[in-house]
């Protein structure tokens, strides 16, 4: 960390140089006199404010690009495309030459990059991948794909004995490619088990027709998907958990396992199963290491979430953004397929964390506090 934010420290050096060549140049003085105060270089989007996920980037950001002396800006979509695209609007109109965008909707975001890249301006995904368009320079991501097998593998490693253990599936938003590669990786570990009758679905008639296919289509996880998504919203995942638990008699609960797509949704699944008086114990998974979630987790709620270190990925789209105002190809390490073109990426691992590793995992890396958390 130490190396990088001295390197960012010379990168802001670099930019500010740059600025500075504009203001010494002849050729620039017209643009660098047009450049208002608070122009900035990198511009922001990110989903929401209402999930905690979130809140952890815009802190790195802030750190991060903060530390290397540049003036950023951090805007929300508040869940809604056509924001989204009012906030690109805005960034581009502040002189951005590099866009960083989680988008709200992987595919509505098309429209807006596009408008980013015709003003010039190089777009990096941040964590979501944007389909359908080749407006988008890069992406920076966790293993998403591991995150779902991780998830599916803590169950089936912490599943009750016996045959036709109840497994309830859960999934994020339809709008989410993340949600489609989550499920895919679940999926991916979980179908044998399915198929060889050790775990019964009990919440998708959908998936329970597929329970013989090792790997299911797009179209496929999307009418999964249809039928256990939570849109990442946690009233939605406790409304369609009430529903499930209504629906179902006693053969289907007992000792249960609950793939739940991430932390929030986790927490709101949890309450239900946990005040169902037919339910006996319950593992379920998360994912994003949310501070209420890791204390869901010290008091045994929540069985395991998964961490994605969001400092590396604030710094590895940063150092992006840098190595493209400095006019250099960033680093990548792999590319993902958006429908339209492979978009060259750098993709980052994930810890799973469960109540033996929480203080190695989350406090003695330094992301929190043990002072955050009781009975840790
Ligand atoms: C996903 C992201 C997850 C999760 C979710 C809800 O795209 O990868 O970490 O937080 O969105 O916002």
């Amino acid at each position: 960390m130490k190396k990088r934010v001295l390197s960012m420290v010379l990168a802001a050096a670099l930019v500010l140089g740059l600025l500075a060549g504009c203001a010494s140049g002849k050729k620039d003085d017209k643009k660098t006199e047009d450049k208002k105060d608070g122009e900035i270089q990198v511009g922001i989007v990110l989903p929401t404010k209402d999930e905690p996920r979130w809140l952890q980037d815009q802190a790195q950001f802030e750190r991060v690009l903060g530390e290397a002396g540049f003036t950023n800006q951090v805007l929300f979509s508040q869940g809604s495309s056509a924001t989204e695209k009012t906030n690109v609007e805005t960034l581009i109109s502040q002189g951005i030459k590099v866009l960083i965008i989680c988008a709200q909707d992987g595919a509505a975001a098309a429209a807006a990059v596009e408008e980013a890249k015709n003003a010039g301006v190089t777009v990096i995904a941040y964590d979501r991948l944007i389909t359908g368009t080749d407006a988008v320079d890069y992406y920076v991501t966790f293993n998403s794909f591991a995150v779902g097998q991780a998830q599916g593998q803590y169950l089936i490693d912490n599943a009750p004995e016996g045959k036709d253990v109840p497994l309830y599936l859960y999934a994020g938003a339809a709008t989410d490619n993340n949600a489609f590669i989550f499920f895919e990786g679940a999926w991916s570990v979980l179908q044998p088990k399915i198929a060889d009758g050790t775990f019964k679905i009990e919440n998708s008639s959908e998936a329970e027709a597929l329970k013989d296919k090792t790997e299911l289509s797009r179209d496929e996880i999307a009418k999964i998907i249809g039928q256990v998504t939570t849109d990442w919203d946690f009233n939605v995942a406790k409304s369609k958990a009430e529903a499930n638990l209504t629906s179902v008699d006693g053969n289907a609960k007992g000792d249960v396992l609950v793939l739940a797509p991430n932390d929030g949704t986790a927490r709101s699944i949890a309450d239900v199963f946990a005040a169902d008086k037919e339910i006996k114990s319950y593992v379920i998974t998360g994912q994003d290491s949310e501070k209420a979630s890791v204390q869901y987790i010290i008091d045994g709620k929540q069985s395991m979430t998964v961490f994605k270190d969001t400092r590396t990925l604030a710094a590895d789209s940063v150092d992006m953004a840098l190595s493209i105002l400095k006019g250099d190809t960033p680093a990548t390490d792999t590319t993902y397929n958006n429908e339209k073109i492979d978009v060259p990426a750098k993709e980052t691992p994930i810890i799973v964390v469960t109540k033996d590793n929480v203080k190695k995992a989350l406090i003695d890396s330094g992301y929190y506090k043990e002072s955050e958390f009781t009975g840790l």
